[in-house]
């Protein structure tokens, strides 16, 4: 790939940090940046995982690092490692891409549930994004933050993702305020629908999580959530978005001299940001009507 350097900064060698690279778009992700340049440290939680990342990487650019965003500790041993690796040089871009998708009617998420939700996407993001903050004011870089077209439009049945990706958007808005006088950009990269194994994980989650509450609770809600979760992964199977377009987007944000605050991947999530900002919520209700009927 050749960059017009008037307009795109060359990846050069530069260090970035991409979480959740174990699977579907981070994993995707990291490949792509390693292939146009980038040092790529992809955050993983199983040795197993990394190993299979080592295996399969062509570049020789993609180094694994342990990361669990959820906790204090893994997220501090793996920015001592980063720290140790890239020296003064520090670190180009943190992408906090990382995620779980919690899918249930809001009555049904159990508190517990919803912490998951947003320990791994909100808290976690934060966390990773805090520690990683002397590294990318050394180098003037760049965060991208992968919320989702639902960061536009919260559907039924996804509120709890909803609401993180609410969150990640409002963080991603006021630390592009704050840290612009350190010279790091941030954007938020929000993909539609592309088939990786959040889908499957999503369904198994909310059908489990379903079958332990009580019958009462489910029973108003389980024709149309059923019908819901099918289309949602028959959506996603459907879907003509692939990961190397979010990868592709990854990069515009990484190397643009000034990135955009905000980057669609796909027609749905490109759809949802329009309509988010076109229709009054009374008809943005009226259209999402059909999927809890
Ligand atoms: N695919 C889509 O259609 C879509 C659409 C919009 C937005 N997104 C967003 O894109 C991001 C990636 O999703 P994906 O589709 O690629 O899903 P995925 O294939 O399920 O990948 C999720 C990644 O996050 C990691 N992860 C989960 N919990 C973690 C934790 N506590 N600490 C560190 N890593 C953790 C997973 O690691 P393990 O393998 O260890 O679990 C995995 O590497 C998510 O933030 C999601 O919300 C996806």
């Amino acid at each position: 790939m050749s960059f017009n350097t008037s307009k795109i900064l060359p990846p050069d060698g530069k260090y970035v940090l991409v979480t959740g690279a174990s699977s579907g778009l981070g994993r995707s992700c990291a490949f792509h940046l390693a292939r146009v340049g980038f040092q790529v440290f992809a955050g993983v939680r199983t040795s197993a995982a990394g190993d299979e990342l080592v295996g399969d990487d062509t570049t020789g650019r993609v180094t694994p690092v342990r990361l669990d965003v959820t906790d204090d500790e893994s997220v501090a041993a793996a920015v001592k490692e980063i720290t140790a690796a890239v020296g003064d040089t520090g670190l180009w871009a943190l992408v906090n891409n990382a995620g779980v998708a919690v899918s249930a009617p809001l009555e049904c998420v159990t508190p517990d549930r919803m912490r998951y939700q947003l320990d791994t996407n909100v808290i976690g993001q934060l966390r990773v994004t805090q520690s990683v903050l002397p590294l990318l004011r050394r180098s003037r870089g760049r965060i991208v933050n992968v919320t989702s077209g639902l960061g536009s439009v919260a559907l039924p049945f996804l509120g709890a993702y909803a609401a993180a990706q609410f969150a990640k958007e409002a963080m991603s808005d006021v630390l592009r305020r704050e840290l612009r006088q350190f010279g790091i950009q941030v954007s938020v990269v929000q993909p539609g629908a592309i088939m990786t194994p959040i889908w499957a994980k999503l369904s198994q989650g909310a059908r489990s999580a379903l079958d332990d509450l009580p019958e009462e609770t489910v029973a108003p809600y389980s024709v149309a959530f059923g019908r819901f979760l099918e289309l949602n992964e028959q959506g996603a199977r459907d879907s003509t978005t692939r990961p190397e377009d979010f990868a592709r987007t990854v990069v515009r944000a990484l190397t643009s001299v000034s990135a955009r605050t905000r980057y669609q991947v796909g027609k749905d999530a490109r759809t949802l940001s329009v309509l988010r900002r076109a229709l009054p919520d009374r008809a943005l209700d009226r259209r999402l009507r059909p999927i809890t009927q």
